[in-house]
């Protein structure tokens, strides 16, 4: 059975066939992924849904990609959106709703076709979400070169009791000073092996401007953690919880269902490892429970030994990940 590949561009924004076909493989891979992940916003089982969010990615001028038509029926397609700007360099994204496929050959059929042009034109960082349970797209792109970069999760919100010997309240102004300096040691941690991230590392000073100017913004609840016991109720952690629409990762088909989110987490290093974050994590699904939401995202980077092994461990179950290729050598 041959299958047939064409290129598509933001020309095809405005043919009503190509996107009621590109909306119906994501409806359905949607349908799919909500078997295992039902926390994800049921809306995307639409069609109607897809074809909405399609025609806005395609009309983007940055974008372009391929679809697969076999016996006169569109079997695949995907899309991706080339970029220069920091922190992701010349580069590729394929968002969360931008591949459908229910073959790993068809993919790569897919990313051979719509992936030259980026190469031509310099764009060698390639990144793509994928659903977590979808075998045939993890395994066309990992036997395309792409691995691991990041994970996003999700769990049910519950009410927790705190844990013993750990203290959690929300922030004072008069907490900005170590809030401060627990913002840097996120990107501090994932600048060193084996993250490697360029995260932004903000001088201690920056740190602190930034929390002074955006104290108040009641869109964001921040919690500190303090161990009972500990001289003059010195605060060792932080986490932020806001609604997940204020995440810009989380978009489209990825977006959790009526979701709080996880958005930060930091402990000092020499208070690691004494449950610390489990109790800051916690206070955010409570915080996601009291909230009335009901689910709680959070994602992290799969080569961040230690975030990568305290969330599952809070109960996020993996939703989306992102691969990545660097195309080269
Ligand atoms: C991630 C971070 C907040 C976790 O805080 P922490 O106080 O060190 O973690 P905890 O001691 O609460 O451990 C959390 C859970 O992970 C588990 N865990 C930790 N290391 C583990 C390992 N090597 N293998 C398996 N499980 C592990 C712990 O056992 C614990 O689960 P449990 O309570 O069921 O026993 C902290 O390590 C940190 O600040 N890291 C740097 C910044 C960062 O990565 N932030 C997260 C951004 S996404």
């Amino acid at each position: 059975m041959s299958t047939k590949i064409r290129l598509i561009g933001p020309d095809d924004a405005q043919d009503g066939e190509l996107l009621d076909a590109l909306a119906r493989l994501l409806a359905t891979r949607h349908q799919a992924h909500r078997v295992t992940a039902p926390l994800l916003d049921p809306g995307y089982e639409e069609a109607a849904v897809c074809r909405e969010h399609l025609g806005a990615q395609l009309s983007d001028e940055n974008v372009s990609g391929a679809v697969a038509v076999r016996e006169g029926r569109t079997v695949g397609y995907l899309i991706g959106r080339t970029g220069d700007g920091p922190p992701w360099g010349p580069s590729v994204w394929m968002e969360s709703g931008a591949v459908a496929s229910q073959d790993a050959e068809t993919v790569r059929d897919l990313y051979a076709a719509a992936a030259q042009s980026w190469v031509d034109a310099g764009k060698v960082a390639h990144y793509v979400l994928v659903p977590a349970s979808s075998a045939a797209l993890v395994d066309g792109f990992f036997r395309l070169g792409f691995g691991l970069q990041h994970v996003h999760g999700v769990r049910e919100p519950a009410r927790r009791e705190a844990l013993p010997g750990i203290t959690i309240r929300r922030a004072d102004r008069a907490d900005i000073p170590v809030l401060a300096e627990l913002d840097r040691e996120l990107p501090l941690h994932q600048g060193r092996s084996p993250v490697f991230s360029a995260g932004h590392l903000p001088t201690l000073d920056e740190a602190r401007e930034e929390w002074e100017e955006d104290w108040g913004d009641d869109r964001f609840t921040t919690f500190v953690a303090v161990l009972d016991g500990e001289p003059d109720g010195a605060v060792l952690g932080s986490a932020i919880a806001c609604p997940l629409e204020l995440s810009s990762l989380h978009r489209g088909p990825a977006l959790a269902d009526h979701s709080g989110f996880l958005g930060f987490a930091a402990v000092l290093p020499a208070a690691r490892g004494r449950r610390i974050g489990r109790a800051l994590g916690e206070a955010v699904i409570d915080w996601s429970a009291r909230s009335g939401y009901r689910s709680v995202a959070t994602d992290w980077r799969a080569t961040n030994l230690l975030s990568s092994r305290t969330w599952p461990r809070l109960g996020f179950e993996p939703t989306f990940l992102r691969l990545h290729r660097l195309v080269g050598h």
